[in-house]
């Protein structure tokens, strides 16, 4: 993914001070692990990349939001984002691990946190241990509506968190079921989500209309990695004007009904957006 790289706590701070400098007040982080075993234990690790990072952001700029993905897959050992018996995955025993890895981004101080791994019942299970620690005020981003898709490939690739076997179907969404993602996002609400998420978001900008019209809560959408990955090779082979594309990506983002865009391009586009209203 040209113009993305994996950070040190310390280099983190340069980039974020970056971003904020743009406009760019917020920001969501994926952890690269020491190690990874069965269960996924480095994710809520309070020595791991993530919680430093949270604390070393929030000392030294306390004005920038920041969120943190709260799954296990760049953290277990087969790469699936909840625990494995033999080759199913089991849904309740991860909800309690799940809980661990929010409170240890509570602890850290995260903003608010972002469960990316489609169990069900997560939403629940995190809004209760967050509560019975203490963290009544810490909201949850839930991805309500995430779709099986080939677009995260580049990400995979990136973070190392590509499953060792099987795929994600029996957790992640089927692209060609709408309905479901209303009801997906419904349940997460009724759980205690605060904000429901889309993604991808491009080849689903359908879903995140339907959403928008089904909830009354913001809705956030996902530009995933293989969609900057298609701009990105395009734009260095010269095939398309890169700025206006982008621009015209993400209007078309927000014009669905997406409240907040997550994005790869989101330092360019802020740049882009300045140089626009001069
Ligand atoms: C995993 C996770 C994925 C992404 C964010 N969290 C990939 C996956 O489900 O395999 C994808 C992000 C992207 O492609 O930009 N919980
Ligand atoms: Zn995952």
């Amino acid at each position: 993914m040209p113009g993305i790289y994996q950070f040190s706590v310390d280099t983190l701070l340069t980039e974020v001070k970056e971003a904020s400098d743009l406009g760019v007040l917020a920001v969501l982080l994926f952890g690269i692990p020491a190690y990874k075993d069965a269960v996924g234990s480095s994710a809520y690790d309070p020595h791991e990349a993530v919680q430093q990072a949270v604390g070393a952001i929030k000392e030294r700029y306390p004005e920038v939001m920041v969120v943190t993905d709260v799954c296990l897959c760049e953290y277990t050992d087969h790469g699936h984002c909840g625990i494995v018996e033999g080759e199913e995955i089991l849904n309740d025993p991860t909800l309690e691990i799940l809980s661990k890895v929010a409170l240890s981004h509570a602890a850290a101080g995260a903003d608010m946190i972002a469960p990316s791994d489609m169990m069900d019942g997560r939403v629940a299970a995190l809004r209760a241990a967050l509560d019975r620690q203490g963290y009544t005020y810490l909201p949850i981003m839930s991805y309500a509506a995430k779709y099986r898709s080939a677009f995260y490939g580049p990400f995979r690739q990136a973070a190392g968190s590509a499953p060792r076997f099987g795929d994600r179907r029996s957790y992640q969404m089927d692209s060609a079921n709408v309905r479901e993602a209303l009801r997906e996002a419904g349940q997460d609400l009724r759980e205690g989500a605060d904000i429901i998420m889309v993604k991808p978001a491009l080849p689903y900008l359908d879903v995140i209309r339907a959403v928008r019209e089904s909830v009354r809560c913001p809705v956030a959408a996902f530009n995933v990695s293989g969609e900057y990955a298609m701009v990105k090779a395009a734009a260095e082979r010269g095939w398309l004007d890169e700025k206006a594309v982008v621009l015209e990506a993400l209007l078309s983002i927000k014009r669905a009904g997406a409240d907040i865009i997550i994005t790869y391009h989101a330092k360019e586009a802020a740049r882009w957006l300045q140089e626009e209203s001069i």
